[in-house]
């Protein structure tokens, strides 16, 4: 390592959702890893150390696997705050070739989670968040940690607000002054919540912006629950689960099942129930100029989406407009409000 390493900070857009952990890095790459570790050590030996897939972490004094493990649920409350999370995040550092670096990151937290309905910050959930996330992970096979030295939290659908308010070009960055006034609306369809924003004047909106929990692992559960009873199994791993709703099948006993039906019923389910969630948020959204559909949610249910309103779109590279606005939001925002 040279010193250069840690004495440059790299700015992240750092999504640490509870589905897919994806980040951004200033010169427009992107990454993602599932949000996926467990407790414990993993206990296998690779016979061919080029061919790691579970890597090993340890934070206060906790040791977490991540990779290709049996996850752990990361549906609960403390998430965000918890060694759990921390190890998902500094694997996806290291995964963008972080090892070593000095990292400024912004990340975010579901609207419902950020604010009181009332509008007022949850300062206190907020500096939990900010503080868990600089504490040090170290990876176990002596690879160097990434260390978060600056750490700045939004809410999580404001920060594609962000991404589409502030565009860059090759004539360097601008606030489309349009976008800007107009009354706009975000739709992030996650994997534990979708959530809604909505953004007038520069202000947001608290009497329809919030968090619904409803999102992909509900397919996923339903899904699961359902192979389980087809099957009659009492288990299934999470990771088949997740394969044949990519898929369309489940291998079991060696064959391929078909569980199209399943999948296309679950889907369906939570379709259903975004649907009238965001007729009862939004209305028929006449006022609003646009109103945006990110997150991975947009791009796995995009054929059902498609024409909910006549003022819609779907960003590019869905699954990372937060992720971007969270690193456009930390280099002209928080660095001119620093400077300044
Ligand atoms: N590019 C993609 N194509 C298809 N599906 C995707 C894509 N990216 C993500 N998904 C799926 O969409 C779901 C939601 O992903 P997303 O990244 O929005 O969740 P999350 O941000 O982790 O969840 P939350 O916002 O609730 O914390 C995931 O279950 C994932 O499998
Ligand atoms: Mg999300």
């Amino acid at each position: 390592m040279t010193a250069s390493k840690s004495m440059n900070p790299v700015p992240v857009g750092l999504d640490d959702g509870y589905a897919v952990t994806k980040l951004v890095l200033a010169d427009g790459r992107m990454f993602a890893i599932p949000s996926r570790a467990r407790l414990g050590k993993a206990n296998v030996t690779w016979i061919d150390s080029a061919e790691q897939r579970i890597f090993e972490y340890e934070t206060e004094s906790q040791i977490f696997a991540v990779g290709e493990i049996e996850g752990e649920a990361t549906e609960f409350d403390a998430y965000p705050f918890s060694g759990l999370n921390r190890a998902i995040v500094q694997h996806a550092l290291q995964q963008a070739g972080l090892e070593g670096h000095s990292v400024h990151a912004v990340s975010g937290l579901p609207i419902g989670s950020f604010y009181l309905k009332n509008g007022s910050r949850r300062e206190e959930t907020l500096a939990r968040k900010r503080a868990s996330l600089k504490q040090s992970v170290q990876p176990l096979d002596g690879r160097l940690p990434a260390g978060i030295a600056f750490h700045e939290v939004i809410p999580e659908a404001l920060a594609a607000w962000y991404d589409f308010v502030i565009t860059e070009s090759d004539g360097g960055v601008q606030i489309e002054p349009e976008r800007l006034q107009a009354p706009l609306a975000v739709v992030d369809i996650g994997g534990r919540t979708t959530d809604y924003v909505v953004v007038a004047d520069q202000a947001v909106m608290h009497a329809s912006s919030g968090s619904l929990r409803c999102g992909l692992l509900d397919v996923k559960r339903e899904v699961a629950d359902g192979i389980r009873g087809r099957f009659n199994l009492e288990t299934v791993s999470e990771r088949r689960v997740e394969a044949s709703i990519q898929s369309g099948a489940v291998r079991l006993f060696g064959k391929n099942r078909d569980v199209t039906d399943l999948v296309q019923r679950a889907q369906r389910q939570l379709v259903e129930r975004l649907y009238s969630e965001t007729q009862r948020q939004l209305g028929r959204g006449a006022e609003l100029e646009r109103i945006l559909f990110v997150g991975g949610g947009a791009v796995f249910l995009a054929a059902h989406i498609r024409d909910w309103f006549p003022n819609q779109i779907i960003t590019e590279h869905p699954a990372f407009a937060n992720a971007r606005g969270m690193l456009k939001y930390l280099r002209y925002v928080c660095e001119a409000s620093n400077a300044a």
